[in-house]
């Protein structure tokens, strides 16, 4: 008896094949070995993307690694953008309890129409530069506050000396109350904006060369209406991400309120969030040919270029020139800033073992008839 299991162990491979009326047998014992045999456990390389945090900008050391810009403003505004000491001292820029970043037009001074229009004296403001440049990499805003109003023009955007040549990248900007966001990018000739687009914003001008249209750029607005303005303060702001890599620079803006989870945990995937609102593709504009070197600028400004000669437009009231004599009109022409955290990519090349179709259940079938073969033989 002993030996008929221990023989049956050993024959049963051999008994498989020679009655092929026993197929199903066969198959079970025989034909799938070969196939387990055969399996080659394939090394397939990934690329994996991580974003690791290499800065941030928050607290009581956000105002650190700024340089106050103190020129006159190049827009044209009628501010006068002053220095560290006196932004500090006279309680334009300032770390509040919560520890948000702010940053004030004057608010409480009165001018002179005259000051203003022979631009003798004109409307304090702030306008700072990180000191640190950036190549790549993934911007994190979170603001509680933007400024808007009328006669405001605020922006959140890059660039550096070498403008236009190495890029500029308006991240926020609008101007007045408007209530969207318009991003947009200004460049050298040769760069366009690819539409239709992987963006959901609405496309303007396609053409990013700066020295046409008079420096237009190429722009994309916004589809939400509380992307800028005062619907975006009144939800508590949210967060804008920038990406910028070789095959694209996107923007993306989220409420407070929809927030990706990635984000919060602190280990932002860009690749898993919905269409950006506005994007850059290579496939118009080679990235790494028209943006290098850029340094972040947050700035308000007043009336100039964009807010004053759209000014009598809008519904505002008389001129910007008078508007901008009276500091109560620039109570919300404020930044309220949480934190600014920029990521860098990192790409791991990594691997696993890809082993095909799976014939699990077949070692577990001949292990069990060998250990009932096996137990029997004991047995008996
Ligand atoms: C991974 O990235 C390397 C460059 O770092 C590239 O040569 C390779 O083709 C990529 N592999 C895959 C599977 O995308
Ligand atoms: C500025 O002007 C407003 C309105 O004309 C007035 O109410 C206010 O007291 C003035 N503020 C100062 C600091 O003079
Ligand atoms: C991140 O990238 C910047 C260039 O944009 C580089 O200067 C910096 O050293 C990088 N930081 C880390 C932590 O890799
Ligand atoms: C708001 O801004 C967008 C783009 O910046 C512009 O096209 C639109 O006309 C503006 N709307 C108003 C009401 O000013
Ligand atoms: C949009 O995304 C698709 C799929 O990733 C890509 O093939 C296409 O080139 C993208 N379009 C642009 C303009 O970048
Ligand atoms: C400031 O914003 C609030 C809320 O949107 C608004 O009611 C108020 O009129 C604004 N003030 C000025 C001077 O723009």
């Amino acid at each position: 008896m002993i030996l008929f299991f221990q023989l049956l162990l050993w024959i049963h491979p051999v008994i498989a094949f020679t009655f092929p009326t026993w197929d199903g047998f066969r198959d079970l014992l025989v034909r799938k070995t070969s196939e387990l045999r055969s399996i080659h456990l394939q090394k397939r390389a990934v690329n994996k993307t991580l974003w690791v945090r290499a800065y941030t900008y928050e607290g009581s050391t956000f105002f650190d690694e700024w340089d106050f810009f103190t020129y006159s403003d190049p827009t044209n505004g009628l501010v006068q953008y002053v220095d560290r000491d006196t932004a500090f001292r006279d309680g334009l820029t300032y770390i509040t309890e919560e520890g948000r970043a702010n940053m004030h037009v004057d608010s409480w001074t009165n001018l002179t129409l005259e000051q203003v229009t022979s631009r003798s004296k004109l409307r304090p403001s702030v306008r700072i530069h990180s000191k640190r440049r950036y190549n790549h990499g993934l911007f994190l805003l979170d603001v509680a506050q933007a400024p808007h109003g009328c006669g405001s023009w605020p922006a959140y955007w890059s660039t550096n000396e070498n403008w236009p040549v190495d890029g500029e990248i308006d991240i926020i900007e609008n101007v007045h109350s408007n209530r969207s966001n318009q991003v947009a990018f200004h460049t050298n000739p040769g760069c366009f904006l690819t539409t239709p687009g992987n963006f959901s914003g609405i496309a303007g001008s396609t053409t990013c060369d700066a020295s046409i249209n008079f420096n237009t750029g190429c722009g994309i607005v916004d589809q939400s209406i509380a992307s800028f303005g005062p619907t975006f303060n009144e939800k508590g702001g949210g967060i804008y991400a920038m990406k910028w890599d070789s095959d694209s620079i996107d923007v993306w803006f989220f409420y407070r309120s929809a927030i990706p989870t990635d984000i919060l945990e602190g280990l932002p995937n860009p690749g898993s969030w919905r269409l950006p609102s506005a994007s850059l593709s290579s496939v118009g504009c080679p990235i790494d040919n028209y943006f290098r070197n850029q340094m972040i600028i947050f700035d308000t400004t007043l009336c100039g270029d964009w807010a004053g000669t759209s000014y009598s437009r809008v519904g505002c009231p008389g001129t910007c020139e008078e508007l901008v004599t009276k500091g109560a009109n620039f109570v919300n022409a404020t930044w309220s800033i949480n934190s600014l955290k920029i990521y860098n990519k990192t790409v791991i090349n990594t691997w696993y073992l890809d082993g095909g179709a799976s014939d699990i259940q077949f070692p577990v079938l001949t292990t069990l008839f060998a250990a009932i073969c096996i137990f029997l033989s004991a047995l008996l």
